[in-house]
């Protein structure tokens, strides 16, 4: 794929980030960013990486009716010898794929999703920040944009890739976070678009987080929608119970996101001998399991989470604390695991890691 690069003069590049310790999630953009269109009659075409600017769209753009849109979420790291890394993109680059055609939108070839990533993210190298724990979170998105007004899908895309460098998601960094269980909402039905990366899976789950927010937790823990017994996921992660040498994650029934980060950490912790089950855990069993201290920790898993150690649950006006409120044993050796492959500091013996080159 040939990719057009827009020239940028040097006076009109941004000033970076002034404290890379004192970066937030996702509010800084870089100077340039990725595109690329699709028609049905000339396929992907127009692969551009250009300056960094609000889009013109149609007002009748089909994305912005219908939320014909998914998108993606990655980070470039860098190590401690200056090497630009990768996790698993390609694992990301089919995800997308598995999402576009249950929203019935054109497949990006890997080849030039990789590529066109691969090459803005090196192009802006100078945005990927060294302190401990920041990386630079890329942004992959699909919009549907004809203009029409008719329940069809779009005969026209854009795609483009963002990048922003970042801190940890959750103020608190690699601390407990204290979680709401929704029990009158849901977020996804099976048969519906739960397990696929779409705008409006995050646009329905904005009420309970709010009302989340204003108590105090940091995210919301869905149940399913049908019975409403069933641990699904939290907003913006997977989730493990740790019993005393086991760790158990619900299954992918269709209703949760299949994250990358929770594939990862299964190969992982069974490596390391813990067994790992995916099987249905009830709401009234992971609660009964902690009173009883038969689960010893919780833990959260995300690109943007990372691994995020669970303090308490808050299940109809009560509140469970894990693990005394302090992050666990087990959470902090699979999260040091993690780390230490993504940031290129331990071997990677499953070749999850991808080599951009040098900052
Ligand atoms: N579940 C939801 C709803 C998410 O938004 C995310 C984040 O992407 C995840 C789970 C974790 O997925 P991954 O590990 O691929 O980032
Ligand atoms: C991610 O972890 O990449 C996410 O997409 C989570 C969130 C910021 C929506």
């Amino acid at each position: 794929m040939d990719i057009y690069v827009e020239p940028i003069e040097e006076e009109q590049l941004k000033p970076l980030f002034t404290d890379p310790k004192q970066l937030g999630f996702g509010s800084i953009f870089t100077d340039r960013m990725f595109t690329m269109k699709y028609s049905k009659d000339k396929g992907w075409h127009d692969a551009k990486i250009e300056k960094y600017k609000p889009f013109s769209l149609d007002p009748a753009a089909c994305v912005l009716h219908y939320s014909q849109e998914i998108f993606e979420g990655l980070k470039a790291y860098l190590s401690e010898d200056g090497k630009v890394l990768m996790f698993r993109p390609e694992q990301n680059a089919r995800r997308m794929n598995r999402s576009a055609k249950r929203l019935c939108m054109p497949e990006i070839p890997e080849e030039y999703f990789l590529q066109g990533m691969k090459e803005l993210v090196l192009m802006e190298r100078r945005w990927i920040p060294d302190a401990p724990g920041t990386s630079l979170y890329i942004r992959p998105t699909l919009l549907g944009v004809e203009p029409f007004l008719g329940v069809n899908p779009s005969a026209e895309y854009l795609f483009y890739i963002i990048l922003s460098p970042v801190g940890p998601y959750f103020k608190a960094g690699f601390n407990p976070v204290s979680i709401y269980v929704e029990d009158k909402l849901v977020r996804a039905v099976v048969g519906g678009v739960g397990d696929v990366k779409t705008g409006g899976n995050y646009a329905a789950s904005l009420m309970a987080g709010l009302k989340a927010q204003e108590k105090g937790f940091s995210q919301v823990l869905w149940l399913d929608a049908k019975e409403q017994r069933y641990i699904e996921e939290v907003g913006a992660m997977n989730i493990f119970f740790v019993y005393q040498d086991k760790l158990v994650t619900p299954p992918l029934t269709g209703s949760i996101l299949p994250g990358i980060t929770r594939a990862s950490i299964i190969e992982m912790a069974r490596d390391l001998g813990y067994q790992v089950e995916e099987s249905p855990i009830t709401i009234d069993e992971a609660i009964e399991g902690i009173t009883e201290g038969r689960i010893k920790e919780v833990f959260g898993s995300g690109t943007a989470a990372v691994i995020s150690p669970v303090g308490s649950l808050y299940y109809k006006d009560k509140n469970y604390v894990v693990n005394n409120n302090e992050v666990g044993q087990i959470t902090r050796t699979l999260y040091n695991g993690l780390v230490d492959i993504q940031y290129g500091r331990a071997e990677d013996k499953y070749g999850w890691v991808h080599v951009l080159g040098r900052k």
